[in-house]
């Protein structure tokens, strides 16, 4: 693999993750792309590149994350915690707002995002950056009701990212989140304003840039600041 940048994507099977892993193909890095499921990674797997590697992984569970260090034998230069899920866009009386629909996205956006790094850091290569796509939705400051779990995970994604920025400070890891814009997935629907394709190649080159100065901060996936 030469000298080529690493970069892993958890939820590369589909949607922003699966477009980022075309994107860093075509930027020359050697792409580790994690997926939930087998069953659901057609696209992915026919992504025929010698500088791709697919890996199960199940971002809510932590022996597997801690089993798939030793399969993944490289230094990450970009880690980038991309899976997660929106399962509840009524609002807290609604009845996609269920105990477990709720648990469930705090699971995968929240525990899923502390668990993949805390069990992939010692893979971080020096100056190595990790990056949050977390979402405008996790602005404190909106006027919405709508998806009111999904919400308060990515308000806390913001909120972990900036906790976790301060302890690898001094180690010269780049920490930040991102906003990745409305993208036309099974997420954000076929209404969004952006293809993932769009946003996935703003997203790479805006990671491309980052430097110890932007950590602990939030970007819009333009690379503008966001007030979080
Ligand atoms: N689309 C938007 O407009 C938008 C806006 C703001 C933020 N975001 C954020 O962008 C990220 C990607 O969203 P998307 O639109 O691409 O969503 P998506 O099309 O629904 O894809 C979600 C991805 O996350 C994976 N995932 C879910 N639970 C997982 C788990 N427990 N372990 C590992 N992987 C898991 C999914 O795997 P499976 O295929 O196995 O389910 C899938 O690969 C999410 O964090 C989302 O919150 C999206």
């Amino acid at each position: 693999m030469d000298n080529k940048k690493t970069i892993f994507i958890t939820g590369a099977n589909r949607g922003i993750g699966l477009a980022m892993v075309k994107e860093s193909l075509k930027n020359n890095f050697f792409v580790m792309g994690s997926y939930r499921k087998k069953s659901n990674t057609q696209d992915l797997m026919s992504l025929d590149s010698d500088n791709l590697k697919t890996i199960e992984l199940d971002v809510t569970d932590e022996d597997a994350i801690k089993n798939i260090k030793s399969k993944i034998n490289l230094k990450i230069d970009y880690l980038i915690c991309n899976a997660g899920i929106n399962n509840g866009y009524g609002s807290f009386y609604n009845e996609d707002h269920t105990p477990k629909q709720m648990i469930d996205v705090f699971n995968v956006n929240v525990v899923g995002s502390i668990l993949t790094v805390r069990n992939l850091i010692d893979l971080i290569s020096d100056s190595g950056k990790i990056i949050f796509i977390s979402s405008i939705m996790g602005v404190q400051n909106h006027e919405g009701s709508r998806a009111t779990a999904y919400r308060a995970s990515k308000a806390a994604v913001n909120n972990l990212m900036i906790s976790i920025s301060n302890d690898l400070k001094p180690k010269g890891i780049i920490v930040t989140a991102f906003h990745p814009g409305w993208v036309q997935t099974d997420m954000g629907g076929p209404n969004a304003s952006l293809t993932a394709e769009d946003s996935a190649r703003n997203l790479i080159y805006n990671f491309l840039k980052l430097t110890i100065k932007d950590t602990g901060l939030l970007f819009n996936y333009d690379g503008k600041l966001m007030d979080f």
